[in-house]
């Protein structure tokens, strides 16, 4: 299905404010732009003239890579900003912050912050587009883009699919921004874990489930999303230790007889090899972890292209 619509939103903060259409419109302009990193010369004039400024108050590998190049890739103007090194050290606000980058006549900020809304605060109140790449545990949109468009590739689709999100939900932006893109597109979500870390309450929402065994959740999963324990967000023990975390919800040899043939293994990154995952699985040949790192860039393309056009 193609949504050709016309982007008019200035900001990508959450998901969860996005229609089906506008999803599906940010994965097919992807789907384009993958075809920018396969020819022999990988850029195109698209935001030539645009600075964009990458601020990451939260550490970073996959994420904030991804965007500059994708920027590179868009011909942008690139400044890249880290919280230890600006003057938010000195006591400065964010908004402050933000109002100055403003001033120097930047196009587009790309945030990640550890503070829930600290994106949408920054949204209301700047010129700029704002991109959200990671706000708390509330959203991290581009992840969930990027995962939606791996899926589709290979299933040629997103509806009727059942997925399988298992870990730390509780703390997880990547859940979180996962099932508000996966609903809307018509797939069913299972979310797995101990009852500590995957709250009841999501039982409520349409077209997702709550369990708490591997084997259940992983039984008729197309696609199976294994999440890392956010140690770095956790205020209080929500398992005995990490042996016995990876011994029931770790995937591994012993429990991939349970996930169906051909189903489709994921991971947002970064992985910790053998608690949520098994090396073999992480490697093997139904995992497609590195995939959605080059899906990425394409994804973060579409997003960046899309609102530059709006501004
Ligand atoms: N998946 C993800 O957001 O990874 P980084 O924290 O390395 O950006």
């Amino acid at each position: 299905m193609s949504a050709d619509i016309k982007w008019t939103k200035k900001d990508l903060l959450c998901l969860y404010d996005l229609s089906k259409e506008e999803i599906i419109h940010i994965l097919d302009t992807a789907q384009e732009f993958k075809k920018v990193s396969e020819r022999k010369v990988k850029k195109v004039p698209a935001l030539r003239g645009k600075t964009v400024v990458n601020f990451f108050v939260e550490p970073s590998t996959r994420t904030r890579v991804s965007f500059e190049l994708a920027e590179q890739r868009l011909s942008a103007d690139i400044i890249n900003m880290v919280a230890d090194s600006s003057s938010l050290k000195k006591g400065e606000s964010l908004l402050d912050t933000v109002k100055n980058i403003e001033a120097l006549q930047a196009d587009i900020i790309v945030m990640r912050h550890s503070c829930t809304g600290a994106q949408d605060f920054i949204a209301k109140h700047s010129k700029c587009g704002i991109v959200n790449a990671g706000d708390g545990a509330h959203s991290h949109p581009t992840q969930a883009l990027l995962d939606m468009f791996t899926i589709r590739e290979k299933f040629g689709r997103i509806e009727g699919l059942n997925v399988a999100i298992v870990g730390d939900i509780l703390h997880s932006r990547v859940a979180r921004s996962n099932m508000w893109g996966l609903t809307k597109l018509g797939a069913k979500v299972t979310l797995v874990g101990p009852a500590t870390l995957v709250p009841e309450e999501f039982n409520e929402l349409e077209n997702v489930r709550v369990c708490h065994t591997l084997e259940e959740g992983l039984r008729d999963a197309d696609v199976v999303n294994m999440l890392r324990i956010q140690h770095e967000r956790q205020n209080a023990s929500y398992f005995p230790s990490t042996g016995e975390y990876s011994k029931y919800y770790g995937l591994n040899e012993g429990n991939l007889k349970y996930l169906k043939k051909g189903a489709m293994v994921m991971h947002p990154g970064p992985i910790n090899r053998d608690v949520e995952i098994s090396s073999a699985i992480a490697d093997g040949e139904n995992s497609v972890i590195l995939e959605q790192v080059t899906n990425g860039l394409a994804v973060r393309m579409a997003v960046l292209f899309l609102i530059a056009g709006a501004l």
